[in-house]
């Protein structure tokens, strides 16, 4: 392999700029040649291709976001657009590409190596830490750490006010920021859309608390929770008159930030060996971690289903928070 390229697709994620580092310099260390594609697989297809420095990756270690931006591509769902893509790879002599991002982005890459033959490999990248395969994903802990910090802050009015919270975070389908968040911010209660949401029992967790004079109480919402927040909120709201309900979402500030020591870390390790990957002839494989240790799972019966949640995890809400 001489020519290698990098782009990053889906959701930005904290963490990605350490990981297109570690590509583009594992490459020219290799003596390989490096190439930044911008905005995903629709720069791919406009030909949005850079040769790509050490120096051009100074400095980003960092930073949030993504210096190669991240863009939606209906074109790439087209076989038209694939094989344009495809086109401007092999016209430049780029034999090998690796793809920043989710499931869906891995997708993508495996169609493209199908159809056109370019060898693809994936690096886990999304705050939603959704993917099988890996037990980590790019972004995660610096999302739950933002996360962390927000609830932190709002249970210190809840509880000068003596108020109910009910706050929803990220995660797409997947309950992990709301699970690792509500665990380490005590939250009394955690409702993620791997588990059916039962407001009765939710109910009577409150009702129990009033008897005990508890009255705060933090409730963490996963965005793709099967009830949702909003209706939740509507519903305690009409039991408890008497309480101040109240309802957060963080949004986006979760998806932002400078990446943690974790992120970092991971996002290095997983660039790196992308490239280590490719240069031994691996694609279709996803990098992954599992145990601490480097894996690579093939998109295909690899990583092309969803983590599944820790049940222990969830009912040791209650008992913490008790
Ligand atoms: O996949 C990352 C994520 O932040 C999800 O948690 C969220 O549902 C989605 O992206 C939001 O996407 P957008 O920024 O396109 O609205």
């Amino acid at each position: 392999m001489q020519k290698i390229a990098v782009l990053t697709s889906g959701g930005d994620a904290p963490g990605m700029n350490a990981a297109i580092r570690a590509v583009v310099r594992t490459a020219l260390y290799h003596h390989m040649e490096a190439f930044g594609v911008r905005y995903g697989y629709k720069g791919l297809i406009e030909n949005d291709i850079q040769a790509m420095q050490s120096r051009d990756v100074a400095n980003i270690i960092s930073r949030g976001g993504t210096i190669l931006k991240t863009a939606r591509s209906e074109a790439f769902l087209q076989p038209e657009g694939r094989a344009l893509a495809a086109k401007n790879l092999k016209d430049r002599g780029i034999d090998g590409l690796v793809v920043i991002g989710g499931d869906g982005s891995f997708r993508g890459a495996e169609i493209l190596q199908n159809e056109h033959g370019i060898k693809v490999i994936g690096v886990p990248g999304t705050i939603d830490r959704d993917i099988a395969g890996t037990e980590y994903t790019i972004g995660f802990d610096t999302a739950v750490n933002t996360a962390m910090e927000a609830i932190d802050k709002i249970r210190d009015t809840a509880a000068a006010h003596e108020r109910l919270f009910i706050i929803e975070v990220m995660g797409r389908d997947a309950g992990y920021i709301a699970l690792h968040s509500g665990i380490a911010t005590g939250a009394e209660e955690v409702l993620v859309p791997e588990r059916i949401t039962n407001v009765e029992r939710l109910v009577q967790m409150i009702n129990y608390d009033q008897k005990r004079k508890k009255n705060v109480h933090i409730i963490v919402v996963a965005e793709g929770d099967d009830f949702g927040a909003e209706p939740l909120t509507t519903i305690l709201k009409n039991k408890y008159p008497k309480m101040d309900v109240r309802m957060a979402v963080l949004g986006h500030i979760q998806r932002g930030g400078s990446p943690t020591y974790y992120d970092r870390m991971q996002a290095s390790k997983m660039g790196y060996h992308a490239v280590l990957g490719l240069k031994e002839g691996k694609s279709a494989v996803m990098v992954g971690i599992k145990n601490n240790d480097i894996v690579f799972a093939p998109f295909k019966g690899g990583c092309d289903k969803k983590l599944s949640i820790n049940n222990e995890m969830l009912d040791m809400v209650k008992v913490l928070s008790q």
